[in-house]
C-alpha cells in the first residue's frame, strides 16, 4: 500500500461505484465520498439516497429533528439536529466512511461546512442537484402527509436557479445532476484527474482482456480435503478461470488467517488436480527458492507438466518469512544471497528442462549432465513473484517469462516504469514478459454484503483502509478496475478472495470475469 500522504487527493484506488438507478444507464460515484444532496422539498432526495445507499451512511436533518425533537418537521429542533449531523457527519467522514448528507442543501454556508469536512477527511466532496421539475415537486408536496407551505415550496424553487452557478464556484469534486425521473448527468467536475478516473466504463477506449487464475491461499476444506478442491476446481472452470495457483508456505501466513489452519505442500496438491479434466492451468503463487532444491523443484514441475497435459506454471520467489524456515529447519540467507538463489534456480530448471542430456555451463550454474526425466512438454512459464525494484525487477528483465506486482493501480504504474527501465538496460522486450498481478478484492453482492466482508475481516484495520486496500465493491467496480489493470497491459490476474470459504463463492466472480476476459 502507499501511505495516505503519497496518494493523490482523489485516491485513484477509491472505488467508482456505478449507480444505476434507470436501466442501461449509470454515472460512477466515487466511493468513499462525502455527498451532499440538493434540491427542494419532495424533488426525491431520499428516494434516491435510500435506493442507492445503506440507511446508516444517510444522515438527514429530518430523522434528526424526530430524534433530538417532536418529530421530523419539527423545525424547532432545527439547531439542536444540524449540530448533531455536523458531529455525524465529522465523525464517519473522519472514519473515512461514505456519508450522504439529506438536508435540503441549498444554502451555501451549510454546503461551506461540508466541504470543509469532507477536505478535512481527504474524502472526494460530490453534490447531488435535484432538478426536479417544479410541478412534479409541487404535486408530490401535496400529496403528502405535512405538506411544505407553498410560498416555501416556491422559494427553493427559486433558490435552485441559482445552486448550479454556485456550486461551480464552490470547489466541488464532482457535481452530478439527478433529474425526477431522468437519467443523472454530469455538471462538472473539478480535477481534470478525478475527470479521468470517472468518465464512464463504456466510454473508455476498447479494453484489453484479462486471463484469471484463482489464487487459494485459505484452505477451509473441513472434513474433506480432496473433494473440497475438486470442487473447487470444477466451480472455477465453471466461473471462467483459466487456472488455479496455491500458495506456497510452510505454515498459514498471518496474512491470511492462523498459523494451525491448514496450508498444503502445493506440488503434491497440484498433483491431485492435474488428474481432473479441468483444463485448468496449474502452478504455484510463488515457490520460495528457500525450500526446494532448485533440481528437485524442475523436476516436480517438469512432472506436473507431464501429467496435466502441459498445463504447468512456476511461480518463483526469494522468501521472505523466516519464521517458517525456522520451523522446518531450513535456512534462511540474507535478501542479498536469496535473490542470488532465486537466479540461480532460474538457470538451473530451466537447463533442467532443455531437451537432451549433455552438460550445462551457464552464468551461475554448472551441471554434468541434464539427465531430467520426464521433461516438459513445452517450456514451463517462470513468473517471478516480488516487486523489489533494484534487484526482484531486473531479475525479472533479465530471466522471467513473467512478473507478478501489486494490483494496485498506482503502486503497477511505478513498478512497470522501473521494470521498463530494466528491461531496456538489457534490451529485452517488455511485450515479452506476462505482466501479471496479485489481487484480493472484496467483492459483495450488493452494499450491504460488500459492507458485512469489510466489518468481518478487517481486524484491526479501519473499515475504510480495508475497504481501500481490498477494493471493496461490486462486480461491476471491479470491471471498470479490471479494465485499467488490462489497459496497462496486465494479462493474467490473480485472483484471491479474502472471504473464500468453499466453491460457491466463485459465483460472484463469473459476471467479472465474463466483462473482461
Ligand atoms: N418520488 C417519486 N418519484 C421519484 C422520486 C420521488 O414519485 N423519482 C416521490 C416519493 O415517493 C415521495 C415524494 O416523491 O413520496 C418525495 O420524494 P422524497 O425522496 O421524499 O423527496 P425529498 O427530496 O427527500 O423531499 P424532502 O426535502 O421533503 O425530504
Ligand atoms: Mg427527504
Amino acid at each position: 500500500m502507499v501511505p495516505d500522504e503519497t496518494r493523490s487527493f482523489f485516491a485513484a484506488s477509491a472505488t467508482l461505484g456505478t449507480v444505476e438507478p434507470y436501466p442501461g444507464q449509470h454515472v460512477a460515484m466515487p466511493d468513499p465520498a462525502l455527498v451532499v444532496l440538493i434540491g427542494p422539498s419532495g424533488s426525491g432526495k431520499s428516494t434516491w439516497a435510500a435506493a442507492r445507499y445503506l440507511p446508516r451512511e444517510i444522515v438527514s436533518s429530518d430523522e434528526l429533528r424526530g430524534i433530538v425533537g417532536s418529530g421530523p418537521h419539527d423545525l424547532d429542533a432545527s439547531d439542536d439536529a444540524f449540530s448533531l449531523l455536523d458531529q455525524i457527519v465529522g465523525a464517519r467522514s473522519g472514519r473515512g466512511l461514505t456519508t450522504i448528507i439529506d438536508t435540503l442543501g441549498l444554502d451555501p454556508a451549510r454546503r461551506s461546512v461540508y466541504l470543509g469536512q469532507a477536505r478535512k477527511a481527504r474524502l472526494p466532496a460530490v453534490a447531488v442537484v435535484f432538478d426536479t421539475d417544479a410541478v412534479a415537486c409541487r404535486e408530490r408536496n401535496r400529496a403528502r402527509d405535512r405538506p411544505v407551505p407553498a410560498a416555501v415550496l416556491n422559494a427553493q424553487l427559486r433558490k435552485m436557479r441559482e445552486v448550479v452557478a454556485e456550486l461551480a464556484a464552490e470547489g466541488w469534486d464532482l457535481v452530478v445532476q439527478a433529474e425526477g425521473g431522468a437519467q443523472p448527468v454530469r455538471v462538472h467536475q473539478q480535477s481534470p484527474e478525478s475527470a479521468r478516473s470517472q468518465e464512464p466504463a463504456q466510454a473508455r477506449s476498447e479494453p484489453g482482456r484479462l486471463d484469471f487464475i484463482l489464487h487459494i491461499s485459505r484452505f477451509a476444506w473441513g472434513e474433506d480435503p480432496a473433494g473440497w478442491l475438486k470442487a473447487m476446481a470444477a466451480a472455477a472452470a465453471n466461473a471462467g478461470f483459466r487456472g488455479i495457483a496455491l500458495m506456497d508456505h510452510l505454515i498459514q501466513i498471518p496474512q491470511v488467517d492462523r498459523a494451525w489452519e491448514p496450508i498444503p505442500e502445493p506440488l503434491v496438491t497440484l498433483g491431485m488436480l492435474a488428474g481432473l479434466e479441468s483444463g485448468l492451468r496449474l502452478g504455484t503463487l510463488v515457490t520460495p527458492v528457500t525450500f526446494r532444491a532448485p533440481g528437485v523443484l524442475a523436476k516436480a514441475m517438469a512432472t506436473l507438466d507431464v501429467l496435466s497435459g502441459g498445463r504447468a506454471f512456476c511461480g518463483m520467489g526469494a522468501g521472505w518469512w523466516d519464521r517458517e524456515h525456522a520451523a522446518f529447519g531450513l535456512s534462511f540467507p540474507s535478501a542479498r544471497d536469496r535473490l542470488d538463489n532465486l537466479e540461480t534456480a532460474i538457470e538451473t530448471v530451466r537447463a533442467l528442462w532443455l531437451p537432451g542430456t549433455k552438460a550445462y555451463r551457464g552464468e551461475r550454474v554448472q551441471l554434468p549432465e541434464t539427465t531430467c526425466y520426464p521433461r516438459p512438454l513445452s517450456p514451463i512459464p517462470i513468473i517471478v513473484g516480488g516487486s523489489g525494484e533494484r534487484r526482484t525487477l531486473q531479475i525479472v528483465a533479465r530471466l522471467a517469462d513473467g512478473c507478478n506486482l501489486p494490483a494496485d493501480i498506482d503502486v503497477l504504474d511505478a513498478k512497470l516504469a522501473v521494470l521498463r527501465e530494466h528491461c531496456a538496460k538489457v534490451s529485452r522486450d517488455m511485450t515479452d514478459i506476462e505482466i501479471t498481478v496479485l489481487d484480493i478484492p472484496v467483492i459483495g453482492r450488493n452494499r450491504e454484503h460488500t459492507a458485512q466482508i469489510v466489518e468481518r475481516l478487517r481486524g484491526r484495520v479501519s473499515a475504510a483502509a480495508f475497504a481501500r486496500r481490498h477494493h471493496a465493491g461490486l462486480a461491476a467496480d471491479h470491471v471498470t478496475r479490471y479494465r485499467q489493470l488490462a489497459e496497462r497491459g496486465v494479462g493474467t490476474v490473480f485472483v484471491a478472495l479474502p472471504d473464500l470459504a468453499g466453491p460457491e463463492d466463485l459465483a460472484r466472480l463469473a459476471p467479472v470475469i465474463a466483462a473482461v476476459s
